[in-house]
Formats: C-alpha cells, sequence, structure tokens
C-alpha cells in the first residue's frame, strides 16, 4: 500500500486556510514550499512528503526522516504581522507541535527556541525559514521511528517509542496543523498567552545550562524566557537576555 494513501483523507480534518500537497519524494519539504511560494502559491500551503533527499536542520546539518515512519512537511506562511515579529513563528510552532503531540498521548516540554522534547530527548525539529513576503514553517517529527542510530540513541524519542503504540501519521499531521492555525496567529495579538503555554513547558528554565551565544560560548542559570521570548540566562557576564542561541544544552540542575 501506499504508505501516503492516509493523508488525502485528512482535508477535512485541516483548517479552511490550509491546502495539502502530498509528495512521495522530495528534496526538502521547505525547499518545495519556497518553489511553490515564488510562484505564487497562497498562506496556508502545505507540503507533506515521505522522503526527503536532502532534508536540513538548523545550522544546515542534515535531518533524516525514515520514510514510512517519520513526518517531514512544511506551511507556507504570509503573515499580516510585521517581519520583526516573524522570528516568533519558531517558538509558535514548537509550541504547536507540543501541544498536539500532548493529544496523541505524550507529555512534551519545550526546548527553547523550538525543539519538543520527550522525557529530555527530542522527538521533532523545527525549520523556520524567511522569504521575501513569506516565511516557511518546517517540521519534522518522529512519529513511528522505531529506533534511531546509535549516536542518537541517548538524545532522540519518537511517539512509538514512548506509547509503545504505533500512531496515525495523518492524524498527527492534522493535530499539529490545527494548533500552528491557533498559535501562528498569537505572535502578535495574544503573544502573551503563546509566551505562558511556552513558559509551563520550559525544559531549560532553572537548570545550569551552555550555549553558543551570538558573540561566544556561556555557561549560567537559565532564569525562564522574557516578555519578548528570549532567553534569560545569569552567569559570568551578568544577567543577559538572549534572542538567538545555538548548541543549548542542559549541564546540571540548579541546588
Ligand atoms: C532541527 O531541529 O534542526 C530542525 C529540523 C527540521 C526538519 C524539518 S523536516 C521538514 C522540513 N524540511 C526540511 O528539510 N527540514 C524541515
Amino acid at each position: 500500500m501506499n504508505p501516503l494513501a492516509e493523508f488525502p483523507s485528512i482535508g477535512s480534518m485541516l483548517p479552511d486556510s490550509m491546502r495539502l500537497f502530498v509528495r512521495n519524494e522530495v528534496d526538502s519539504t521547505n525547499d518545495e514550499i519556497r518553489r511553490l511560494a515564488l510562484a505564487g502559491a497562497d498562506d496556508g500551503t502545505v507540503v507533506v512528503a515521505d522522503r526527503q533527499t536532502a532534508g536540513r536542520g538548523r545550522r544546515g546539518a542534515a535531518w533524516v526522516c525514515p520514510p514510512g515512519e517519520a513526518l517531514a512537511f512544511s506551511l507556507l506562511v504570509r503573515p499580516k504581522e510585521p517581519r520583526a515579529l516573524w522570528p516568533r513563528l519558531a517558538l509558535a510552532s514548537g509550541l504547536a507541535v507540543a501541544e498536539a503531540l500532548e493529544s496523541h498521548g505524550v507529555e512534551c516540554g519545550i526546548k527553547w527556541p523550538n525543539d519538543v522534547w520527550v522525557c529530555g530527548k527530542k522527538i521533532c525539529g523545527v525549520l523556520v525559514e524567511a522569504g521575501s513576503d513569506f516565511a516557511i514553517i518546517g517540521i519534522g517529527v518522529n512519529v513511528n521511528v522505531a529506533g534511531f542510530p546509535e549516536e542518537l540513541n541517548t538524545s532522540a524519542t519518537s511517539l512509538l517509542l514512548e506509547t509503545g503504540v504505533p500512531a496515525d501519521r495523518a492524524g498527527v499531521l492534522a493535530s499539529i496543523l490545527r494548533q500552528l492555525e491557533v498559535r501562528r496567529h498569537q505572535i502578535d495579538c495574544g503573544y502573551d498567552l503563546l509566551l505562558d503555554a511556552v513558559r509551563s513547558r520550559c525544559v531549560l528554565t532553572g537548570h545550569r545550562i551552555s550555549l553558543l551565544a551570538v558573540d561566544g560560548p556561556r555557561l549560567g542559570f537559565c532564569e525562564g524566557i522574557g516578555a519578548g521570548g528570549e532567553l534569560l540566562v545569569s552567569g559570568p557576564n551578568g544577567f543577559e537576555r538572549l534572542l538567538q542561541a545555538d548548541e543549548v544544552r542542559i549541564q546540571d540542575t540548579r541546588s
């Protein structure tokens, strides 16, 4: 059976504003959405693919989604909100995935800015990319991934591994898209609500963390998430509000 046969049937479960395109194979769903966007596709266009030949994560890393098991898709948004607020789509997306996966039986944390964690392991990655007048939200979820290569074994998990039960990938996609439709519109009005929901799931708060800030590495305590969605860190450099950081890791628990 075509592994994607179940996807077209979820049309009625999607928000009215969304239109789903199902592909067996693409280079990257983000690249496919970019091409559609440049050809004039509407806000709400979604591409889901069973296989990505050049799936990518943040910082140019490869993102591998086992066909038939993982979920890889991208959503085209043409935000009405000012461009300065678009970076908030990353927080909105991670939160939407966390909330959606909770309805499929797992408790999710958010590792700022937008990794979704279950029991200390990553279950989903989000890659938001901006174009001239659009943004692309690319999401990879380990839905029915039965196992990971040894180097990822301690850091990655899947819905299947956490619940012991295979999940319906199309149903998971529909849940995420419905939640995204709510959260993506809160990057301006409603941002406080969005932030409160992120804060309540933030796995970094109260922990000793290390990270790579724009101007170099940091080691400090995570004090939480500020009013603009920035990470609040206190350490040798004093109290800092970091809008951007890479390689964020928990080092310790605060004693
Ligand atoms: C990360 O955690 O580094 C982000 C991973 C994002 C992966 C998804 S899969 C769908 C979309 N297409 C891509 O090429 N990347 C994103």
